[in-house]
């Protein structure tokens, strides 16, 4: 873990059940985390309010997604005013999920995560390649690629207050401050094959070294990269080890209250 707060998010993506939900709320309010530690979880939208009215305030509670921009006619979409009003301090965007079984494209989430932060929620921007983007040596080019997409449209909301910018990528994005950049590989994800603590160290310094020469050294010093696909009780602690790993976020053991405990545990 390098020096930002370590942040361990909780994915659930489309699981639970509002008996199952209760269990895990119930395990996670009787562990003991680490103080130092910013712990999130997301639960599908239809429970955020039983989560939110069960667990400990110590867990901040993010949505899975949000609509681009103000509600009105959008059926089927959840809108950031909503979920600010029921409580959600986080939204996950980006999630390969989204972008590669529902179809969203760079810039529909790009719109999305501008949205969200220019109302003051905070977004964990997820990217990440293919295995065979991997295999055909495009990491680098892919996570950039989607980093550009996120990048760019801050600096367009940003556009809204101020007239002239120097940089396409300018230092005073305020917004960065309530980004979490999560870098999810896809072949990682739902599969029990994590990334090697040396493989996600990689591409989080080449992340880490994007931001520094496309938005500004004081942001990339601060913003933490988190690393997501088949986080676990067992591997957490050599992943936290890394340097530039600064959290994690988990799906399938998030929905387990102590393993997810042990992974938020694990910073070191
Ligand atoms: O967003 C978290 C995620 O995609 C990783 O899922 O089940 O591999 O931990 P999982």
């Amino acid at each position: 873990a390098g020096s930002g707060k370590f942040f361990v998010g909780g994915n659930w993506k489309c699981n639970g059940t509002k008996d199952s939900i209760s269990k895990l709320i119930t395990d996670l309010n009787s562990s003991t985390l680490e103080s130092d530690v910013d712990v999130v979880v997301a639960p599908p939208f239809v429970y955020i309010d039983q989560v939110k009215n069960s667990l400990s305030d110590r867990i901040e509670i993010a949505a899975q997604n949000s609509w681009t921009g103000k509600g009105g006619a959008f059926t089927g979409e959840i809108s950031v005013e909503q979920l600010k009003d029921i409580g959600c301090k986080w939204v996950v965007l980006g999630h390969s999920e989204r972008r590669h079984i529902i179809g969203e494209n760079d810039q529909f989430i790009g719109k999305k995560a501008a949205y969200a932060l220019s109302e003051g929620l905070g977004v964990i921007a997820c990217i990440g390649e293919l295995l065979e983007e991997r295999e055909a040596g495009k990491t680098s080019d892919v996570c950039f690629q989607q980093l550009k997409a996120y990048a760019g449209k801050f600096t367009r909301a940003h556009k809204h207050t101020h007239t002239y910018f120097l940089s396409p990528f300018p230092d005073a994005v305020p917004s960065w401050d309530k980004i979490v950049v999560a870098y999810e590989p896809v072949w990682a994800i739902g599969t029990g094959k994590v990334a090697t603590p040396e493989q996600a160290q990689e591409v989080h310094v080449a992340i880490r070294d994007w931001l520094s020469k496309n938005v500004s050294a004081e942001v990339a010093s601060k913003t933490r990269i988190i690393y997501g696909g088949s986080v676990n009780g067992s591997n957490c602690a050599e992943l936290a080890k890394q340097e530039d790993i600064d959290g994690f976020l988990v799906g399938g053991a998030s929905l387990k209250g102590p393993e997810f405990a042990t992974i938020i545990n694990s910073v070191t």
